[in-house]
């Protein structure tokens, strides 16, 4: 029987993982996979998160279930560091998933269970595993253009343009930050007026704020996210400590849902656990514990957001170095826009051909899509990393 199913195409994102670990020479570059990695090419954990580790081993009496939305003091403080006091507590359902991926999904499930006809509107593009998860679950999608690949920015007229067709109730998928695959983001302005127009609509926002801290700074980030929770009746955000806390593997996730009332609230708090109950019964806990005990513990708060900033800053540094040494290499300043793009991420627009001579030729794996992942790069491997985009054409 089982010889029916077919394979889902491999998502390009891991495949490139696989691919990277089989290359065996020594120069390669893995600029794939969204993972922070410091000079050395290390993702560390956090000094904050080692010694909250040591806090958690020496406290914790028990291994036992936690409840089937996780641990409300871990909802409390997420939805202090997400949204701080922008929405009344008591209007936020809220369920600690499996990574910012089990957040998303559970978004898009919440949404099914209230209106399985409505359409999501993806971003053209965005992370492939949004589209991938809504075909799963069998939803109608349309997608929006985003990115102006001439300039390298985002499109925002034809956005607009574009979701002239959302009807009331369709849902729209935004990155709260930080855009991936594109890294570039809406300006405030921009983000007004995108929630004027959807609240005029009735159309209900799913923000996916997977890299809170990684483009303009932990309150910066949140602006946007925290304008539109605050004026809209119901609004859905998926969170994650994946890169802001460097606990990619231990799956700390949360979905927020901002409801219109504390009844309906007290409804949909119900809804996450079932959600939770039918697919993974309870989520994991432990990363969820670590970081509750750094966002209520002054002092390890105060060294989590400096390594959390010097992240930030590191990145930012990259950029700047690479968006130079091609201006130098080229006489030309059309990879300016790497240095303006926020986050780990940026598309580059070269094509699929060149990212094929990237990684053939070079040893350097961006995703196919023309993504890099900044990270992947040090101050050493910027000039290789120059020359190689220029040899290719780009
Ligand atoms: C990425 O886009 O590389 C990350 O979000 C990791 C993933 O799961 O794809």
């Amino acid at each position: 029987m089982l010889e029916a199913i077919t394979p889902p195409a491999p998502d390009k994102i891991i495949q490139l993982i696989q691919m990277f670990r089989e290359d065996p020479r020594e120069q390669k570059i893995d600029l794939g996979v969204g993972v922070y990695k410091n000079a050395s090419g290390i993702t560390p954990v956090m000094e904050a998160v080692k010694e909250a580790e040591m806090r958690l081993w020496n406290s914790q009496l028990t291994k036992t279930y936690t409840s089937l939305v996780g641990e409300v003091s871990y909802h409390d403080a997420m939805i202090k560091l997400i949204l701080n006091d922008t929405v009344a507590r008591d209007r936020i359902a809220a369920a600690h998933t499996p990574g910012g991926t089990g957040a998303v999904r559970m978004a898009f499930e919440t949404i099914k269970m209230a209106s399985p006809d409505s359409t999501f509107w993806i971003s053209n593009p965005s992370w492939p595993n949004h589209k991938s998860i809504l075909g799963f679950i069998g939803m109608n999608m349309r997608e929006y253009s985003y990115f102006d690949s001439a300039s390298r920015s985002t499109d925002f007229s034809g956005m607009m343009t574009d979701l002239q067709d959302a009807r009331e109730g369709d849902a729209i998928v935004l990155h709260g930050c930080c855009h991936n695959p594109t890294g570039s983001d809406l300006s405030y302005s921009q983000w007004e007026e995108l929630a004027e127009f959807l609240q005029a609509r009735k159309i209900i926002p799913i923000i996916d704020f997977a890299y809170q801290g990684f483009g303009d700074g932990l309150e910066e980030d949140a602006k946007a996210l925290r304008m539109i929770a605050s004026k809209f009746p119901e609004t859905l955000i998926a969170g994650s400590c994946s890169k802001n806390f460097g606990l990619y593997r231990d799956r700390v996730g949360i979905l927020l849902v901002v409801n219109q009332d504390d009844k309906i609230k007290g409804n949909i708090q119900n809804v996450l656990a079932s959600l939770n109950r039918l697919s993974i019964s309870f989520p994991p806990d432990h990363g969820g514990s670590l970081v509750t005990i750094i966002l209520n513990d002054d002092e390890l708060s105060v060294l989590w957001k400096d390594e959390l900033e010097a992240t930030r800053k590191n990145l930012l540094d990259l950029r700047v170095k690479l968006a130079a040494e091609l201006r130098d290499l080229t006489g030309s300043d059309r990879f300016g826009f790497l240095a303006s793009h926020k986050g780990m991420f940026s598309l580059t627009g070269c094509t699929p051909e060149q990212v094929l001579t990237m990684q053939e030729k070079h040893g350097i794996y961006l995703v196919g899509d023309s993504r890099i992942n900044v990270a992947g790069l040090n101050e050493e491997k910027i000039p290789y990393m120059a020359k190689a985009m220029v040899d290719a054409g780009m």
